[in-house]
């Protein structure tokens, strides 16, 4: 009879060791939670209170509110607009189709339904857990390019990447505009999605170069580390190398790098292409003394009178600054 107890001792131990592997693993105490019915980015706000901040802050909130969007597409009576400015969920019309227009919420934008719930009305993640409030089930198809493409590749981002090392190495879409918060890969990803509008992005991603060579004055822009095209999607954007005397207030206007829209059948597609260098030959007599060489990025590709607000050519500007920002400039010495 001795040797019953330790056996069953034994046989308890073994026991409660596979139920606290299987608590680890399957956390039994933690039922399925109730599925809510999401009717808004707001519903999010009260859990995922960072998330929702950054999304506030970012273009894809303001999407249908954006006063340049409002303007082209005519107060959206141009209905076709709506499609990507104020669409159904990408999961609900499927990855590699087109989104649909939305018909309530419009002023929400891009928001966080439009890119997280699925059809069954549970939320994409990159983990699944069934037991938290919105029941995140990890779907691979939220981090890949094509699901980005379903509104960017309408002009191309995704065809432009594909063709780039970036595609090669697999860094996405997701990789350069959604960082892991303070660069810590546990803090999940940054949701503001900095673009064109963020001059900061633009500075560390092109260089400019300017030197004298045989006489004449030799310019270099290179596109080093955008992962598409510069500038890239949107038709409106332009970026101008302008150059002028240092002891002159007038600039003069060099080269145009932009995706003109089809109409302009008269305008060359100059984008730079990821990797490219543009090398531009400055020979003007007036450039054989100390010049400045600038490069300007642009929302919209037109230079406007800032008294009347009427578009003006290029050769008549004179101060490229009026309806740009500054990327770079450089000096060259006599
Ligand atoms: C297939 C999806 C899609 C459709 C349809 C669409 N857009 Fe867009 N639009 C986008 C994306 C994506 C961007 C962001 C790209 C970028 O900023 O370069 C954008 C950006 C813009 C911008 C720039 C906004 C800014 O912040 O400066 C304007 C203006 C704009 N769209 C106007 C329109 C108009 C007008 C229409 C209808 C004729 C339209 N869009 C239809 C996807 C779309
Ligand atoms: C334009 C699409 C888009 C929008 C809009 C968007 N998300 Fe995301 N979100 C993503 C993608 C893509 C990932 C996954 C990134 C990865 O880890 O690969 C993600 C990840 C997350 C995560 C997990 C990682 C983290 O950052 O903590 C949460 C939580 C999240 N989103 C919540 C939200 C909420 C809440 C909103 C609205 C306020 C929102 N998202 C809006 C695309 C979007
Ligand atoms: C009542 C609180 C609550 C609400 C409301 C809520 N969530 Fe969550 N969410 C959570 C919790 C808790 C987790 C699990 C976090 C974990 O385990 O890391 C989670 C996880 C997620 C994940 C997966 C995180 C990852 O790392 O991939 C995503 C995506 C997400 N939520 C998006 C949303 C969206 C979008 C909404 C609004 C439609 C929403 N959540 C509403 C509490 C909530
Ligand atoms: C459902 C459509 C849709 C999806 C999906 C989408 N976007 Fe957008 N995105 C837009 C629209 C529309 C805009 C333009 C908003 C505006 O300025 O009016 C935009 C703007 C942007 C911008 C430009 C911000 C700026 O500074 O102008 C970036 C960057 C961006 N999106 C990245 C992404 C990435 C990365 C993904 C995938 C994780 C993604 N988007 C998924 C529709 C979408
Ligand atoms: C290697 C980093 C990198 C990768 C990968 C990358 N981008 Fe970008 N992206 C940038 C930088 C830098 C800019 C700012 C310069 C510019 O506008 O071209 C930018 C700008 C943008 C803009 C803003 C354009 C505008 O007019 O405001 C959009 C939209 C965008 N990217 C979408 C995408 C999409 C979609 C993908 C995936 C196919 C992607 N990006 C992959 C670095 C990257």
């Amino acid at each position: 009879m001795n040797s019953v107890l330790p056996r069953v001792l034994i046989g308890l131990v073994a026991l409660g060791g596979a139920l606290w592997l299987g608590g680890a693993l399957l956390e039994p105490s933690a039922p399925p939670a109730q599925q809510r019915r999401w009717t808004s980015s707001q519903d999010c706000q009260e859990c995922h209170a960072e998330v929702y901040a950054e999304w506030e802050d970012s273009w894809h909130a303001k999407a249908y509110i954006d006063p340049d969007v409002r303007e082209q597409s005519k107060e959206f009576s141009n209905t076709d607009c709506i499609d990507c400015h104020a669409p159904k969920p990408v999961f609900v019309t499927g990855v590699g189709k087109r989104v649909l227009p939305r018909a309530d919420r419009r002023h929400e934008g891009v928001d966080c339904l439009s890119c997280h719930l699925l059809p069954n009305g549970d939320i994409a993640g990159t983990i699944t857990s069934p037991s938290a409030p919105c029941r995140p089930v990890a779907t691979v198809d939220l981090q890949r390019v094509d699901y980005c493409g379903v509104c960017h590749n309408q002009h191309k981002t995704v065809d432009q990447w594909r063709a780039t090392h970036y595609a090669e190495e697999g860094t996405g879409c997701v990789e350069c505009h959604m960082p892991h918060r303070d660069g810590d890969v546990n803090k999940g990803r940054y949701h503001q999605m900095a673009g064109g509008h963020d001059l900061g992005l633009i500075q560390g991603a092109i260089s400019l170069r300017a030197r004298r060579v045989a006489g004449a004055v030799k310019i270099e822009v290179e596109n080093h580390s955008v992962g598409h095209a510069y500038p890239t999607d949107e038709r409106s954007r332009a970026s101008d190398v302008w150059w002028r005397p240092v002891d002159s207030e007038d600039w003069h206007h060099l080269y145009r790098i932009r995706d003109p829209y089809r109409y302009e059948s008269d305008i060359p597609r100059t984008l730079l292409d990821a990797g490219e260098t543009k090398v531009l030959v400055l020979d003007d007599p007036a450039a054989s003394q100390a010049i400045e060489v600038m490069l300007v990025y642009k929302l919209s590709p037109y230079y406007r009178r800032p008294d009347t607000g009427e578009p003006i050519s290029t050769s008549e500007v004179v101060d490229p600054l009026i309806d740009s920002q500054e990327v770079h400039r450089v000096l060259v010495p006599e």
